[in-house]
């Protein structure tokens, strides 16, 4: 049986926990792979109540599911135990949830210095969401990270505080005017937090391929979004892992030929949050119209996001570099209501036409949207429940996204109910 990725094919924030709380009825794991508590998944149940999830699998929200903190994930331990008891006070059963042994800690250093590292860079900031990612993933390339199972051996959790706090302190202190932080306050702190999720910790990457084997089937669960990624995305502008389905493979300890569906999670615009390009961006009446209708607010940071139309530069790109086989499009519904509804179908840069994704960041700054004007539509999508029922011109949008990006759509969201998507055979 296989693995299923799920990814954002834009700039993130596209709809993904709709989706893996769609699929969680087709899968008995969900497992997270990269990024940390820089996530933000507001998943709506059938009651009406509303969860926003930050670093746990959306999949705990169905019962009998098992949930994997995968190992390319850096954990804040204060989050998650703050997250677990959150649903547990709503009467959510946290008991499915496993955590990597191999997962990096998100050190209260990291935050520190998240936070420094974006003031010292004034203009020139990334606009980071302040929880320390960038931090600890730095010190994870450079070999000095803490990991999960360190919780379980004080002696090394202290070594290697010791030997982390000996530089940092001096960066915080003398670059930053910062205050110093004390390794024994450090390291109680974490062993404490340790206590409280040991049970959990578990070579995840062992029970994921038992899982495979006995034909269970597995999805991953991509946050952030292609355009994001460290490697593929508007860098430096982007986050300090890879959410392209090439990252589900490391990031979970299973094999790249174990997975056999990439589903693209799309939004029927498209939206940023921080800094960097972002070539249909509309500054206008518009922009503020489709972050109204859509309730385009960051649920991790609560800033606004940035909203622009549609881009099928983008969602190729998204198809080329993570195999996608079908997008799930969401919000289709905040796009009623209007005349036209303009799709760009390439960029012009320094007056040439391009069809791809450019080549240097000088060039993504300087893209200027190429649309094709489509005619809107009136209606109100969110009884829909059939592809018939959605109006002809929405349906054209539909079949044009389809055409302009070469992958399918499997399903389309029409409002933010679990039961309001129209899924197809594709
Ligand atoms: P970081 O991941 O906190 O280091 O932030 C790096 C960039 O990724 C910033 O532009 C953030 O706004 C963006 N980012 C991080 N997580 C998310 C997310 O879940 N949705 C959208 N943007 C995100």
């Amino acid at each position: 049986m296989p693995a299923i990725v799920l990814i954002g094919a834009q700039w993130g924030d596209e709809g993904k926990g709709k989706a893996t709380d769609i699929l969680a009825g087709q899968v008995q794991w969900v497992v997270r792979y990269q990024g940390g508590n820089n996530a933000g998944h507001t998943v709506v149940l059938p009651d009406g109540q509303d969860f926003a999830l930050h670093l746990i699998p959306s999949g705990i929200l169905t019962p009998g599911l098992r949930n994997v903190i995968g190992n390319g994930v850096v954990v804040d331990p204060g989050v998650l135990l703050d997250e677990l008891s959150g649903l547990e006070a709503r009467g959510v059963d946290t008991s499915n949830l496993m955590i990597s042994a191999d997962a990096h800690l998100i050190m209260p250093y990291h935050v520190a210095i998240d936070k420094v590292t974006e003031r010292f860079l004034g203009k020139a900031k990334i606009g980071t969401t302040g929880r320390g990612i960038g931090p600890a993933y730095q010190d994870k390339v450079a070999r000095v990270g803490v990991r999960v199972a360190d919780v379980l051996d004080e002696k090394i959790l202290r070594q290697k505080v010791e030997a982390a706090l000996d530089l940092k302190n001096q960066m915080l202190v003398k670059v930053y005017n910062r205050r110093a932080l004390d390794v024994d306050e450090v390291v109680d702190t974490v062993l404490q937090h340790g206590r409280r999720f040991a049970e959990r910790i578990a070579d995840t990457r062992l029970l994921l391929n038992k899982a495979l084997e006995n034909d269970e089937t597995v999805l991953l669960e991509g946050s952030q979004g292609t355009l994001l990624d460290v490697d593929h995305g508007t860098y430096p502008f982007v986050t300090s892992s890879n959410p392209t389905a090439g990252g589900a493979a490391v990031g979970s300890g299973i094999g790249p030929n174990k997975i056999t569906r990439v589903i693209g999670i799309l939004k029927a615009y498209t939206t940023r949050v921080g800094s960097g390009p972002f070539p249909t961006e509309l500054l206008d009446a518009m922009g503020e119209h489709l972050r109204k209708a859509g309730g385009e607010v960051g649920v991790t940071t609560g800033r606004p996001r940035r909203c622009g139309w549609f881009d099928a530069v983008i969602g190729r790109y998204a198809v080329r570099v993570n195999g996608i086989t079908d997008f799930f499009l969401t919000k289709l519904d905040v796009l009623s209501g209007l005349e036209n509804v303009p799709i760009c179908v390439g960029y012009e840069v320094d007056g040439k036409r391009v069809d791809d994704m450019p080549m240097t960041q000088t060039d993504v700054h300087h893209a200027l949207p190429v649309y094709e004007e489509l005619p809107g539509w009136f209606e109100d999508l969110s009884a829909c429940r059939t592809f018939d029922d959605l109006p002809a011109n929405a349906r054209a949008y539909v079949q044009r996204i389809e055409e302009l990006t070469g992958a399918p759509v499997s399903a389309i969201g029409v409002g933010p109910g679990r039961d309001q998507t129209i899924t197809r055979d594709v």
